[in-house]
C-alpha cells in the first residue's frame, strides 16, 4: 500500500468518531424533522437554521456583545431562553441540551420564540431569508 494513502486512511479512521458526533443536517433531513413537529412553513425554518448554525445541531456561538451565548441548530440565546448547567429560562431547558443531536427540544423552544417574536428574533433569518428561501421542492 502506498504510504501516503495509508496515512490518509489512518487519519480518516481517527476522525470518524468525531464526525459521527457532529450532526449537520441536510435541508431535506431538517425539513422532514420540522414537519414531524407540525411545522408547515419549513422553508423559513430551514433558511433560518442554515443561516444561524449551518444546520449543525452541535453549534455553540461565540459570545455575543452582551456576553450571552447562542446554542444549537437554531442558536437559542442563554440570556432569556435556556440556562447553563441546569434547566431554566423561558424554555425551562439546559442550554447544553440544545447542542446534542436530538433537536426535538430545540424545536419546542424555537417554536415558543417564534410564537412570541416571529422570525425577526433571528438575525440570521433577517439577514438571509427575507429575500430568498431555499428550494425544498425536491425533498
Ligand atoms: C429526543 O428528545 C425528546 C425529549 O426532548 C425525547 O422525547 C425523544 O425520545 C428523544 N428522541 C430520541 C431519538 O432520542
Amino acid at each position: 500500500m502506498d504510504r501516503r494513502f495509508a496515512i490518509v486512511v489512518a487519519v480518516l479512521l481517527l476522525l470518524t468518531p468525531y464526525a459521527s458526533l457532529a450532526k449537520k443536517f441536510t435541508r431535506c433531513g431538517l425539513a422532514a424533522e420540522l414537519k414531524k413537529h407540525g411545522i408547515t412553513d419549513v422553508r423559513n425554518w430551514v433558511c433560518m437554521a442554515e443561516s444561524e448554525s449551518g444546520m449543525n445541531s452541535n453549534a455553540v456561538g461565540r459570545p455575543n456583545r452582551d456576553n450571552s451565548r447562542d446554542y444549537g441548530i437554531f442558536q437559542i440565546n442563554n440570556k432569556y431562553w435556556c440556562r447553563n448547567g441546569r434547566r431554566g429560562g423561558d424554555c425551562n431547558i439546559k442550554c447544553e441540551d440544545l447542542t446534542n443531536n436530538n433537536i426535538s427540544d430545540d424545536i419546542q423552544c424555537a417554536k415558543k420564540i417564534h410564537r412570541r417574536h416571529g422570525f425577526r428574533a433571528w438575525y440570521g433569518w433577517r439577514n438571509k431569508c427575507q429575500s430568498r428561501l431555499p428550494d425544498l421542492s425536491k425533498c
